[in-house]
Parts: C-alpha cells; sequence; structure tokens
C-alpha cells in the first residue's frame, strides 16, 4: 500500500512537473513533456495538404526570419524531420474553432487545428517552445498538448485618439497580440483630443479634428502647455491594409466611434452638432490654452467635457453617415459605440433637449442618452451589425441588443449578464494597462496601480453570477487609455508584462493557473521580449493591491 502511495505521488509530481516545465503563456490547457527533441533546422520542411494554412507558414516563417535568419520550405509530404499543419475538417462547424493539439517527437511536429485559427494558435505555441537563442538548430522538447481558449473573445484596447501611432507601429502591436493568441483589437478611433479615421463625406473631421493647436504638459491641468500642433489621421486604404494585415493572424478589429460624448473633435469640425453651436469650446479650468480661443477647438487636456453631441436629426444623418463608411470598411460584427462620460449639463439647458424628452415621453436626460444609443444601435442593426458599449450605456435602460463593456468595475458587467446580455468585462482594478505597475513609478501614467500579480489573478467570471448566466460573459480585454503615453516605448512599457499576464485570464481555465508557475514562465519571456527589442517593466514582486 505504502508502495502504491509512493508510486502515486512520484507519478502526480511527475505529471505536475511535466505540465509546468513549458515556458508556454497563456498556459495550456493539456500539455505532457515526453523523452527527446526535436530540432528544426534548415533542412526541416513544413508540410502542407493545401492553401488554407498559409497565414500560418508565412507567420511561422516570417518569425524565424526576423528572429532566427532563416526559413523552412513547404512540401505536400515529408517522412521526417517536418512540422506538419493541419487544419480538420469537419461535417458541421466546430465548437471550438481555435483548439489545436501538437505532437512533438524527434521526429516532427504535427500541429492540427479544428478551424484555421486553432492552426496558427498551434503554431503560435511552437513560437513560444523556440529557443530563445539565436541559433541554426533550434531544439525544442518533445510534447503532446492540447488547448482552447477559455473565452471567445480576448480583446486588447489602444485608444489612437489622445495620442496616435501610425500604421507601422499598430502592425507591430498587432503581432504582439497575436502572439499571446488575442483575438481581437479594439481601436479606439474618436476622442476629445483628435479624430483619427478619414471620413470621406466630412473632410473637416480629419481637417479639423484631426488636429489639436496644443497638449498640456504633465499631468493635468498640467504645468504649462507645449503649444505643438499635434496631428495625425488613417486614411481609409490604410485602415483596410491594418484590418486586412489583422485578419491575416486571426484578429479582428473592432472600431470605436465614440458617442454621444467624447466627441469635441467632431463637434469642433461640425460645430451643429452641438446643442450650442455659437457658443466657444471651454478648456478645462487651470489649463494653460494654446492659440486660438474662440469658437469650437479640439481640446487640449484630458478630461470629461460638457460639449457633447445634441440628439438633433442633424447629428443623427451625420452619425448614420459616418457608420456607412466605417461599417463599409470594417468586416466586424460589432461596432463599439463608446457612450462613456457623458455629462447631461448640455442637454439640461437646451430647449431643443427638453421639448425632445417631453415630445418622446423619456424620464430625464438618462433616457435621452438611452433614447440616442438606441436610434443608433436600430441603425447599425438595419445594417447587420451589433453595438458595443461601455457600462454607462445601462443607465436609461439597455438598447435591446446591446453588449455591454464593464470598466467602472464588474458592476455594470453583472447587471448586465442579469438582464441576459452580453458582457466583455474590462474592470479598471485589474484590466487598465494604463495605471502604474509599481509604487513609485517615475513615468508619468494616468494614476491607478495595476501590479503584475493583481492583473494575473483577474478571473472574468464575476462571483455574484450564476452558472447559468456564464455563458454571457463572452471573454475580457486590456485597455490602455493614451493621455500619458505618448510613443511606441510607452506602449509596450504599459502593456509588458501585464499583457501576458492578461492574456492567461483570458485563455486559461482558473483550475490550470498559477502565479508562482507564471512567475516562471514570465522570466522566460522577458528574454523573448528582449529578442522582439520591445520596451517592458521587468519587476515580479510588486505587491497585489
Ligand atoms: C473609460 O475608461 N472611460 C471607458
Amino acid at each position: 500500500m505504502k508502495k502504491l502511495l509512493i508510486a502515486f505521488l512520484c507519478f502526480a509530481f511527475f505529471q505536475v512537473a511535466a505540465q509546468t516545465s513549458l515556458p508556454i503563456i497563456p498556459a495550456p490547457v493539456k500539455a505532457q513533456t515526453k523523452p527527446g527533441n526535436f530540432t528544426i533546422n534548415e533542412k526541416t520542411l513544413i508540410v502542407v495538404h493545401g492553401n488554407t494554412e498559409k497565414k500560418t507558414v508565412d507567420f511561422f516563417n516570417n518569425y524565424l526570419q526576423k528572429y532566427y535568419g532563416f526559413s523552412l520550405k513547404t512540401a505536400a509530404k515529408a517522412s521526417k524531420n517536418f512540422i506538419s499543419f493541419t487544419t480538420r475538417t469537419f461535417v458541421k462547424a466546430p465548437d471550438k474553432p481555435e483548439r489545436y493539439t501538437m505532437e512533438i517527437s524527434p521526429v516532427s511536429v504535427q500541429i492540427s487545428g479544428d478551424a484555421d485559427q486553432g492552426t496558427f494558435y498551434g503554431m503560435q505555441t511552437l513560437i513560444q517552445l523556440l529557443p530563445v537563442e539565436k541559433s541554426a538548430a533550434l531544439k525544442i522538447p518533445a510534447a503532446t498538448i492540447e488547448d482552447y481558449p477559455r473565452f471567445a473573445y480576448r480583446g486588447a484596447m489602444l485608444d489612437v485618439g489622445r495620442h496616435f501611432f501610425d500604421v507601422s507601429f499598430v502592425k507591430e502591436y498587432i503581432d504582439l497580440l497575436a502572439l499571446h493568441k488575442i483575438n481581437t483589437f479594439h481601436w479606439h478611433l474618436t476622442e476629445d483630443q483628435g479624430w483619427r479615421i478619414e471620413i470621406k463625406k466630412y473632410p473637416r473631421l480629419t481637417e479639423i479634428g484631426g488636429c489639436r493647436n496644443g497638449t498640456i504638459i504633465g499631468h493635468h491641468p498640467g504645468t504649462g502647455n507645449d503649444g505643438k500642433k499635434y496631428c495625425g489621421y488613417y486614411t481609409q486604404d490604410q485602415i483596410k491594409d491594418v484590418i486586412a494585415y489583422a485578419a491575416d493572424r486571426f484578429i479582428t478589429i473592432i472600431p470605436e466611434i465614440e458617442l454621444p460624448g467624447h466627441s469635441s473633435a467632431a463637434i469642433a469640425a461640425y460645430p451643429q452638432l452641438s446643442c450650442f453651436p455659437d457658443e466657444s469650446t471651454k478648456p478645462a479650468k487651470g489649463v494653460v490654452w494654446y492659440g486660438d480661443t474662440t469658437g469650437k477647438q479640439v481640446q487640449q487636456s484630458w478630461g470629461v467635457y460638457e460639449d457633447v453631441y445634441c440628439p438633433s436629426e442633424y447629428t443623427f444623418k451625420f452619425l448614420e453617415d459616418v457608420l456607412d463608411e466605417v461599417i463599409a470598411l470594417f468586416p466586424s460584427k460589432y461596432v463599439h459605440i463608446g457612450g462613456d462620460e457623458c455629462p447631461k449639463e448640455n442637454w439640461k439647458r437646451s430647449a431643443f433637449c427638453q421639448n425632445l424628452i417631453k415630445k418622446k415621453g423619456l424620464k430625464d436626460e438618462h433616457g435621452l442618452q438611452s433614447y440616442f444609443i438606441g436610434r443608433i444601435e436600430k441603425y447599425l442593426n438595419s445594417k447587420g451589425k451589433a453595438i458595443i458599449g461601455w457600462d454607462e450605456i445601462l443607465e436609461g435602460g439597455l438598447a435591446p441588443n446591446a453588449t455591454v463593456m464593464s470598466w467602472r468595475g464588474e458592476k455594470g458587467g453583472i447587471e448586465a449578464a442579469q438582464q441576459k446580455h452580453n458582457v466583455i468585462m474590462t474592470p479598471g482594478t485589474y484590466a487598465y494597462i494604463d495605471h502604474s505597475q509599481k509604487k513609485n513609478e517615475d513615468s508619468l501614467t494616468i494614476g491607478g496601480y495595476l501590479p503584475l500579480q493583481t492583473a494575473y489573478n483577474y478571473n472574468p467570471i464575476p462571483k455574484e453570477l450564476k452558472p447559468d448566466e456564464y455563458h454571457y460573459v463572452l471573454g475580457a480585454q486590456a485597455n490602455l487609455w493614451t493621455e500619458y503615453v505618448t510613443n511606441p516605448a510607452k506602449v509596450e512599457y504599459m502593456a509588458f508584462p501585464r499583457l501576458s499576464a492578461l492574456c492567461e485570464a483570458f485563455w486559461t481555465p482558473v483550475e490550470k493557473k498559477s502565479w508562482e508557475n507564471f512567475k516562471q514562465r514570465v522570466t522566460q519571456q522577458f528574454k523573448r521580449y528582449d529578442r522582439w527589442g520591445i520596451t517592458y517593466y521587468p519587476g515580479l514582486n510588486e505587491p497585489v493591491k
């Protein structure tokens, strides 16, 4: 009996050791190492059976070329020294299209996805098994892996309104997301401080709304103003190019067109969008303004502004026209329509809004916001699209088919799921990677504190939900607002390693997660970040929140 127990304990120990020794982030569902290794060298062939795995082969070969200086030839078959990428075929669509299995032996690596994205994720796992050192012979451990994500929605948001990031950096960021098996890039394209997407019918949006005359220096309200004109926007051709680039990496891009708040840049371009078109833009209190102070202006500091879209027919026609161009560009099922932080002061003092509230039998200005969002939802639904909105869209009653993005903690997400609406969890406490990641952050951040371990510990299913409500949680997302993120290196520094921690919250089953084990794997990941040439915060021991 004792012997049996010892044998069992040894077996259990080796099971755990075998499961935890592979440096894969996010940790796979099942992984078992085996004796021996497979070695990739210049003679290794990639076996593919058709064209369906082309995206996977291209990503892998580009990666090998970039970081190891060689790439592999493809073949229809091989008997040894090969990597095969296969996508299974099913009579009906597979339940888990992102699932893959992987068999690594001394003679081959065989990766099979349940759909193309599964095969792609198997390849991403293979990348993580490559040694980080550059060499002509890349030894990887023999293993058997089966893996699939916990959540179908695994997102990362980048705000390009406060600071603009050019196409080449956006593509680099998308590559980093793909390397973490993130499948959604939420592109926050419009803000008080800049409108960043070309709309052909309304050229002033980018001519006027795409530039601000200056930016505050330091923390809001700032110690002054840099007085530098700050401009940037993406042409529609650039947007199409980025969408295709992301699609090659199985990443869907969801555009965000903010309404009714955070719209000073659009109002600067088309003042009739405001309920008070003749009033000059008010800078925030204490802000040093640069340049013209008359008329409507693009904001030069951060925060929340009272001059929001007026719910007039002019505005709805404008938004429908804008959305027509947006949906013609983005194949995504969803359009994010914002909905957060919309002050109601202007609607309260507008005779037009007060009449509209009466005419439509609405309760108050929150009801008016719901009317606004509801109309936009109806329009987008009629075009075959669905809306996502920040959790304020709950306040005057949810639009019938809306998905809620819960950011002010988990409360909005819980409430929406209880109302049988889909939810994406992005609570500030766990998922706001614009917050400081150490107690004494020496670079400027918006404030807040989100250390790595707290991000790692995140579980997107709130404990308040009942099991039959879990399925409303589509997944979760990391948000990177860029008030204090002015350049690509700072984006990387804020994102990493916290995005590596969060992607595990999005992908790995809770029972497979272990902070101690993640710490070891992320240490290996730091070496990979070094190979990728990205900036990151290397601390692992900041106290949890
Ligand atoms: C938000 O952070 N205002 C959604």
